[in-house]
């Protein structure tokens, strides 16, 4: 029976991405969400398999479930009960319309090392039959040719509830707000702009931003979503609504003259990460989402692009001749994402529909950029592999991918297929507006080659600027700041795929270098060095475009096995 209760509550928590505290029974009985091991996985989904053919009544296991995570000390109680309240209905819809095999669904999870799965073993897209043509790598463009600056906003996490002074280390998931309590004594109270803890932005520190950002010239903005904070225990839809028109209404106020092009992140909707494909219809659909962002949006984005965003959170743009836009939702690449357990073949189409719109541009000589929120290499195996072999036939013609996600500040390069040593793309990784978790608020400007006829569009330097947190608390004045530029950061002379790879090479000759990283990387924020263990797993990180593949960091692994650098890698993500 306990079994059972464990599990209802594991499922909930573990797609909520709260995991039991430090001390708490259940991380010594060895129950991490984060690290779930692959037979506490099957074990846990075969008993929940059973439990609902023999008790469908969602309410009775979720008042259960809410007593065993008290119990169990996962979260304070009533984080608890809104947490189960808020999912059971979605979660276990999805459950008892997949058709998943434990086995399947751990391997589906936790990656083929766990277990085969037969239904939906695997997928390809199909390219087509056009062969690839011959590969130019981009050149360093001449001297004073015209360069495009792109504002890059990824992971804001607005707090409505934020109040400086409250306690940034109290019991819940989220800290520095209404229900945080007071600070102990010794301890000061979150700050006004904002807290290194687990505490995201209030509205006036993000107000501040956009007011700064005026002053600059963009010529695009490229916006990767998660746009409210992490108090995802009782989020409803309209606290999602609000938080979307709320910042896309101040975005436009401060920005409103400057091109905006936004993606959907895991955040935006609630639960959170619930993302059906557009195979779910009624109420469960995600149609109160993508109309809301449809009726904000549309002052940017074309018809056709409201579509294909209304259908089902992705588009495309042609941005001005020789560049398109693809934005892509990656919720549907997502572990996170539980309605894929019904069926997670190509959700939505959407990579299909990406090879169509690559083909096309190819067919007319256009370059084209990807944004999206969660990285290609943090994706599930199957979507990733196949992203990989897009990525790979479609070289020449993705001039640039940009995400977000992970609010640090990283990227992952992409290798030919054939060989995995030629590196043929880079997934800039941008990091968060938001402070979640210890790091100070920050943005990224991209450099970018173009606009004129034969421009490479490629990223040649980015740009990084922080609000020091503890200078803006002190002073009682926000300053954001440059802390760095890519190029002079790391001398290298444009940021195209063969020298973000050779960077990484410079990075295991040299530790100076890859310690200057692992500072940028938290925006000027972290305590301790990154050696052995922890940098095997951050350069590993830098390698890895697509999941689960051993491979892309052989010669990293004398030190530690492919397993142990993964499971490192995944404790590290907060997103
Ligand atoms: C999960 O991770 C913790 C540390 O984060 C570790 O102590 C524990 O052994 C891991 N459990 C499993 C089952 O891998
Ligand atoms: C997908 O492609 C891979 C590699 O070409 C192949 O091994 C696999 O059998 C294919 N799977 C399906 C379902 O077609
Ligand atoms: C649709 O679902 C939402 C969230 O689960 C709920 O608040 C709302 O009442 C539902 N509406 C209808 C008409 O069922
Ligand atoms: C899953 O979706 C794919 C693509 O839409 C479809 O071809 C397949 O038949 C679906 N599988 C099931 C079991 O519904
Ligand atoms: C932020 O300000 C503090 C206090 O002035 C300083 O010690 C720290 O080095 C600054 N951080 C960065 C990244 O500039
Ligand atoms: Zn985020
Ligand atoms: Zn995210």
């Amino acid at each position: 029976m306990a079994i059972r209760f464990i599990l209802s509550v594991s499922l909930g928590l573990w797609f909520l991405g709260i995991g039991p505290s430090p001390g708490s029974p259940a991380l010594s009985a060895g129950l991490s969400w984060r690290n779930l091991s692959c037979p506490a996985c099957r074990a846990l989904f075969t008993v929940l398999d059973i439990a609902l053919k023999f008790n469908s009544n969602v309410d009775e296991v979720a008042v259960v479930a809410s007593k065993l995570c008290v119990r169990l000390k996962l979260a304070p109680q009533d984080i608890c009960v809104q947490a189960i309240t808020l999912f059971k209905h979605d979660v276990i819809t999805a459950w008892t319309e997949s058709v998943l095999k434990p086995s399947e669904i751990c391997g589906l999870l936790l990656g083929i090392a766990c277990g085969h799965w037969d239904i939906y073993s695997d997928w390809n897209v199909t390219l087509p039959d056009t062969p690839k043509p011959p590969v130019t790598p981009p050149k360093p463009p001449s001297p004073g040719s015209p360069v495009t600056r792109v504002l890059f906003l990824t992971d804001i996490h607005w707090d409505k509830d934020y109040i400086p002074g409250t306690n940034p280390d109290c019991q819940d998931p989220l800290c520095c707000r209404k229900g945080s309590g007071l600070p102990p004594k010794h301890r000061k109270g979150a700050g006004k702009w904002g807290e290194y803890s687990k505490c995201d932005l209030p509205l006036h520190t993000i107000e501040n931003l956009l007011q700064h950002l005026q002053s600059e010239h963009f010529d695009l903005v490229y916006w990767t979503g998660d746009i409210p904070a992490h108090d995802v225990w009782h989020q409803t839809r309209k606290d999602q609504l609000r938080a979307l028109s709320t910042i896309t209404g101040l975005i436009r106020k401060n920005l409103g003259h400057i091109p905006v092009y936004p993606a959907v992140g895991n955040h935006e909707s609630t639960p959170v990460n619930s993302f059906p494909p557009p195979f779910i219809h009624g109420n469960e659909s995600s149609t109160w989402l993508y109309d809301a962002m449809v009726q904000l949006w549309k002052y940017w984005l074309p018809e056709e692009a409201q579509e294909t965003l209304r259908k089902a959170g992705f588009y495309t743009v042609k941005l001005k001749p020789g560049l398109r836009l693809v934005s892509l939702n990656m919720n549907f690449c997502s572990h996170e994402n539980f309605w894929l357990l019904v069926n997670s073949t190509d959700p939505a189409g959407q990579l299909q529909w990406l090879v169509s719109i690559l083909q096309e541009a190819e067919d007319s000589g256009d370059k084209v950029h990807i944004i999206g929120h969660i990285p290609p290499g943090l994706c599930m195996k199957v979507w990733s592999w196949n992203y990989y072999r897009i990525v790979n036939r479609y070289e020449g013609t993705i001039a640039a991918q940009f995400f977000g996600h992970t609010h640090v500040d990283e990227f992952e390069v992409f290798y030919d297929e054939e060989t995995l040593s030629r590196a043929v793309s880079v997934a800039f990784i941008a990091p968060s507006v938001t402070t979640y978790i210890n790091l100070n608020p920050g943005f990224r400007v991209y450099r970018i080659d173009g606009n004129y006829p034969e421009s490479s569009h490629a990223v040649l330097d980015h740009e990084t600027y922080i609000l020091n947190l503890t200078e803006a608390n002190e002073r009682d004045n926000p300053k954001w700041v440059f802390l760095y530029g890519l190029q002079e950061a790391y001398g290298i002379k444009t940021a195209f795929p063969v020298d973000m790879d050779n960077l990484i090479s410079h990075f295991l000759l040299d530790d100076r270098l890859f310690q200057r990283y692992w500072f940028l990387y938290h925006k000027g924020h972290t305590d301790q060095p990154c050696q052995q263990a922890c940098k095997t797993a951050t350069i590993c990180a830098l390698r890895t475009g697509r999941a689960g593949d051993p491979a892309l960091c052989k010669d990293l692994h004398n030190k530690l096995t492919y397993r142990e650098t993964q499971s490192l890698w995944r404790q590290r993500r907060m997103c």
